[in-house]
């Protein structure tokens, strides 16, 4: 056991600090010497494509958060309607789903079963099936069309952590593919977009290389059981996932809501020393997000800010920040989800909690 844990303590630690070496698997099988993806498993053609007109994307937990910035990608690149669902409301709520659909499942294990069982319903009405699966002949794996592995390596820990940022190279990957097969993206921003992403291995690892940070932020904040995440555009799926990880590993009462939405309820249990994580890398939503931490700064909280390189007059507004190297907007989620996978870490640790098994939960859930 300690040593596959490699000299860490724990295997969730050991899988956060994988994430370079996952991304870089999972970008670089994909690409040729033209800089042009090729996708493997993925018989998706011109013709097929054109007539999709919506496309589903459906999962759970963590790998959910993965479809939610999938779902951006998507519709930012390929410019198709891109519907996100958990999988267990997905199969009850009659989808719109037939020949013109795309269903995307997406599985680490490629065993959860709501998420098997709507693949098995969006095939019924007709949906062309792609996963995004890490598990190699799982269960998801076998009943589709389409399949792109993501190459994090076996995940041990409960929490996913490397899952969910292959899942995320997985999807731009797709999304990219997509806008050139229909035509919708243009060509300098489909190569600015395989340069940035090619950058990723090396700046997730100038994130990890400053993790003392965080480490000192949960031995400062551990104890605190007031905790939300809030974010705007693709900040907001991060959020998403940081509270999940969080509350998974370390049993904190902690959730995220979209940040525009503070003033429609969650304000109101804002109070002296509550924990807020900001995310704030988003250009376009960056005064937005400073106004939304004044107003709950102005309530008594202490509020942590992850953003870009530069975006030093966060620091006069935020209590801490914590900078992610620059890169695209859209490719931010691939850095500031790995600051709140080590908080939500360090704090579990801290709490002296079972980090790698988490009590209630299980690696993959089989049953409704
Ligand atoms: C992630 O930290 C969770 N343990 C959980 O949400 C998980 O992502 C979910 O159960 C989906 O599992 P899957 O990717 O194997 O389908």
């Amino acid at each position: 056991d300690s040593a596959e844990k490699e000299g860490f303590e724990h295997f969730t630690l050991k899988e956060i600090f994988e994430q370079p070496k996952g991304v870089r698997e999972t970008l670089m099988r994909r690409l040729n010497s033209q800089n042009e993806i090729v996708l493997e498993g993925v018989t998706l053609t011109a013709d097929i494509l054109k007539d999709i007109n919506k496309v589903y994307i459906v999962a759970c937990g963590t790998a959910y958060h993965a479809g939610l910035v999938g779902r951006r990608a998507i519709e930012m690149f390929a410019k198709i309607p891109v519907e996100c669902d958990v999988a267990s409301e997905f199969r009850y709520r009659d989808p719109f789903v037939d020949e013109k659909t795309l269903f995307i499942a997406v599985s680490q294990s490629g065993e959860t079963l709501d998420t098997l069982q709507s693949l098995r319903e969006a095939k019924r009405k007709g949906a062309r099936i792609l996963s995004i699966v890490n598990v190699v002949g799982s269960s998801v794996a076998r009943e589709s069309d389409d399949l792109l592995y993501t190459w994090a390596g076996p995940e041990i820990g409960v929490a996913s952590t490397k899952a969910y940022t292959t899942q995320l190279i997985a999807f731009y990957l797709l999304a990219l593919y997509m806008g050139k097969l229909n035509g919708r993206l243009e060509e300098h921003k489909y190569f600015e977009m395989i340069e940035a992403l090619k950058l990723m291995p090396e700046k997730i690892t100038e994130v990890l290389d400053q993790s003392k940070e965080i480490q000192k932020l949960a031995a400062a904040q551990f104890n605190n059981e007031k905790v939300f995440f809030m974010g705007r555009g693709v900040d907001c799926d991060i959020a998403y996932e940081g509270s999940l990880k969080l509350k998974e590993i370390s049993y904190i009462n902690s959730f995220a809501i979209a940040a525009g939405e503070l003033k429609h309820g969650t304000i109101a249990l804002i109070e002296d020393n509550t924990f807020v994580v900001a995310m704030a890398t988003q250009d376009k939503l960056y005064e937005k997000m400073l106004s939304n931490i004044k107003e709950v700064k102005a309530r008594g909280a202490y509020v942590f800010a992850i953003a870009k390189e530069g975006n030093d007059q966060l620091t006069k507004t935020a209590d801490e920040v914590f900078f992610i190297p620059t890169t695209l907007d859209a490719l931010t989620p691939i850095l500031s989800v790995i600051p709140t996978q080590l908080l939500a870490y360090y704090v579990s640790a801290l709490r002296g909690n079972d980090v790698d098994k988490p009590r209630n939960l299980a690696k993959s859930v089989t049953v409704e």
